[in-house]
């Protein structure tokens, strides 16, 4: 129970990396918002945080919507009068290079990686200071500190998200709030057999995917979203009371090579 009596909100906490976090968080006995744009699974996330013993609010929230990212912030003080950590987790993944990149694709890489980032930190952030403590973690990428061929937008996004992750934590290190980034490798999610591994891709197969990761990647294999959950569970726990402005890395040994 290193959670009880928190209060968290996890962005794109329908599937994946969040909602791995929000069943992990409720476990260890936090009191949960999540958001997404997927009403009926979002509900379902809420229902297990529930069945797991705390409270828990899903908020339907386009996180490039200032109005929405608000509504968040508001709901989290409605319900529970406090903001203790922040997993800003929503993501999406886009491929391109500088020549194939859209403008479209630039721009909602932009709004969702970076500037829902920094939206939600914003409006956090005055409660976390009111309350002389918080945590922030932001979900980075192995490619927040090394570069991937084609996937030039999300580069750059999860790029600035290590970026802006260090500067938040030196700007309020002195309030009592830390802010760092979990930074995972290729982590197996539904996602990439749904829609592709990068928006708008093929889907992939699981059995193709699987024999590329156990040639390429160190381990030999991807990583689960549970293991990356554990990672967000550390930084976001007094465990971690004397780390701010860390890009933790969860990849399984990828960038070492
Ligand atoms: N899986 C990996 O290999 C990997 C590696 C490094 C970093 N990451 C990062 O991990 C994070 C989570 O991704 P995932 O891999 O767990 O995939 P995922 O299952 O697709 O999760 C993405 C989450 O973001 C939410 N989201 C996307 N756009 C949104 C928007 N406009 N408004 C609100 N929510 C939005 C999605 O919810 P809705 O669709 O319901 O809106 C979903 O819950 C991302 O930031 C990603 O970049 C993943």
């Amino acid at each position: 129970m290193r959670l009880k009596g928190k209060v968290a909100i996890i962005t794109g906490g329908t599937s994946g990396i969040g909602k791995a976090t929000a069943l992990l968080f409720a476990d260890e006995g936090a009191n949960l918002v999540v958001t997404g744009r997927r009403v009926e699974l979002g509900k379902a996330v809420e229902a297990e945080c529930r069945q797991r013993g705390v409270r828990c609010v899903f908020v339907e929230t386009d996180h490039s919507k200032m109005e929405d990212c608000r509504r968040v912030v508001e709901t989290a003080l409605k319900e529970f009068g406090q903001i203790d950590i922040l997993f800003n987790n929503a993501g999406i993944v886009t491929k391109g290079t500088a020549e194939t990149t859209s403008e479209e694709t630039w721009q909602s890489t932009i709004d969702i990686n970076i500037t829902a980032v920094w939206r939600m930190s914003k409006l956090a952030l005055p409660q976390m200071k009111k309350q002389g403590r918080g945590v922030i973690v932001n979900n980075g990428s192995d490619w927040s500190v090394v570069a991937g061929k084609d996937a030039f937008p999300y580069v750059m996004s999860k790029g600035a998200v290590g970026m802006m992750t260090k500067a938040m934590a030196l700007d309020y290190a002195r309030d009592g709030i830390r802010v760092n980034a979990v930074c995972p490798g290729d982590t197996f999610v539904d996602r990439w057999m749904e829609k592709g591994y990068f928006e708008g891709d093929e889907k992939v197969v699981l059995e193709q995917a699987i024999k590329e990761a156990s040639e390429y990647l160190p381990m030999g294999r991807f990583g689960t979203p549970e293991e990356i959950a554990k990672a967000v569970l550390f930084l976001a726990s007094d465990d971690s009371s004397f780390m701010t402005g860390h890009l933790l890395l969860v990849d399984g040994g990828n960038t070492a090579q």
